[in-house]
């Protein structure tokens, strides 16, 4: 089918590093029309007539924020999505790449989850909404797959960062506050305060590696049950927060402030299919994609004491 590449969710992180790679696509964003309302994305994709859409769009927050609104990101995604796949079935749009996301799947103790246990299980209970949201997402993906015969699938990448993440130090994501927390610890000279006990494994993913992946998606023929992205195993988010300070030049103390929140003790997601379906991938290091976006904090950094990322000690690894 002719028409342009629709990019939903096209001014947030993973839509930003997409743009790179395919600046001749459309982006849409919130001001364009709130998804969540059904003949707004009927009449955005009405007037756009895509050729293909990777769906980006959703509201997506830290471990603090689902566990306190849980039933918003249930309500807010299921209503996008619906909305989303629905106008795109009804315009014949054959070509369409959604996201799930490492919340929508349970976790074990003694094992990796894969693929096979998305609805095996339930998911964990601090982001159920997103997570059933994202399930929701899986299901409806399939079954129009299937009736259709159309070419469409999910992806599910572990925990993305990169440019233009959330680098608020209450809200943010989990990488991108902690950049800014180092920043305030190294500027201020008071400690670089970690939320949790640091014991927690969580996997990372570089945000360009994703949207590059999500690009070769939407024009492949892929089976329509969900891709695992996960680079590597993991790390402890002590090991992270020493990466961080360490690609940031900070020497002094670390805390873990373990009366914050830090969800799950293990969440380790591993693919069955990826290595089958992506055969090229190739995963930058965490500490490069740590460096590239600490240098995008940097330069972007709203803050009265910007400094450029000429001036900033990056470390490199030996
Ligand atoms: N970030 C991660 O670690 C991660 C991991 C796994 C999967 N995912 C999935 O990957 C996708 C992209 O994530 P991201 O991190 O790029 O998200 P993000 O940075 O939070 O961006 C969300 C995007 O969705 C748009 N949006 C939110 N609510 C909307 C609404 N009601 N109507 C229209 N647009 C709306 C936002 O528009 P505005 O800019 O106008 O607000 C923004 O462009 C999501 O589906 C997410 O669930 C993310």
């Amino acid at each position: 089918m002719t028409g342009p590449l629709l990019v939903t969710g096209g001014t947030g992180l993973l839509g930003s590093a997409v743009r790179k790679i395919r600046p001749d696509a459309i982006f849409l964003s919130r001001a364009d029309g709130d998804l969540r309302d059904r003949s707004v994305a009927q009449h955005l994709l009405e007037n756009i007539r895509p050729g293909q859409i990777l769906h980006l769009a959703g509201l997506v927050g830290g471990v603090k924020a689902n566990a306190a609104n849980n039933s918003r990101f249930f309500e807010d995604n299921a209503l996008i999505n619906t909305a989303v796949l629905s106008a795109a079935r009804s315009l014949g749009i054959q070509r369409l790449v959604s996201f799930l996301s490492s919340c929508a799947f349970p976790l074990f103790s003694d094992r990796a989850t894969t693929e096979d246990d998305l609805q095996a299980a339930l998911p964990y209970d601090g982001n159920a909404g997103y997570g059933y949201a994202k399930r929701m997402l899986d299901l409806h993906t399939r079954l129009v797959a299937k009736e259709e015969a159309w070419k469409w699938t999910t992806l599910t990448p572990v925990t993305l960062y990169g440019p233009q993440d959330s680098f608020d130090p209450e809200s943010g994501h989990v990488v991108g506050s902690l950049i800014s927390r180092c920043w305030a610890a190294k500027s201020s000279g008071n400690p670089f305060v970690v939320w949790g006990s640091g014991r927690a494994v969580r996997q990372f993913v570089f945000v360009d590696d994703v949207a590059k992946i999500a690009v070769d998606a939407v024009q492949r023929t892929l089976d329509s049950t969900t891709t695992i992205i996960a680079p590597d195993e993991g790390i402890t988010i002590q090991t992270l927060a020493e990466t961080i300070a360490s690609v940031m030049g900070y020497s002094g103390p670390i805390v873990f402030d373990c009366s914050q929140p830090e969800g799950v003790l293990v969440k380790r997601l591993q693919s069955r299919s990826f290595s089958v379906r992506f055969p090229d991938c190739r995963f930058v290091s965490l500490r490069s994609g740590l460096e590239a976006t600490v240098r995008w904090f940097i330069d972007h950094s709203s803050s009265g004491d910007k400094v450029s990322s000429g001036s900033l000690p990056l470390c490199h690894q030996s």
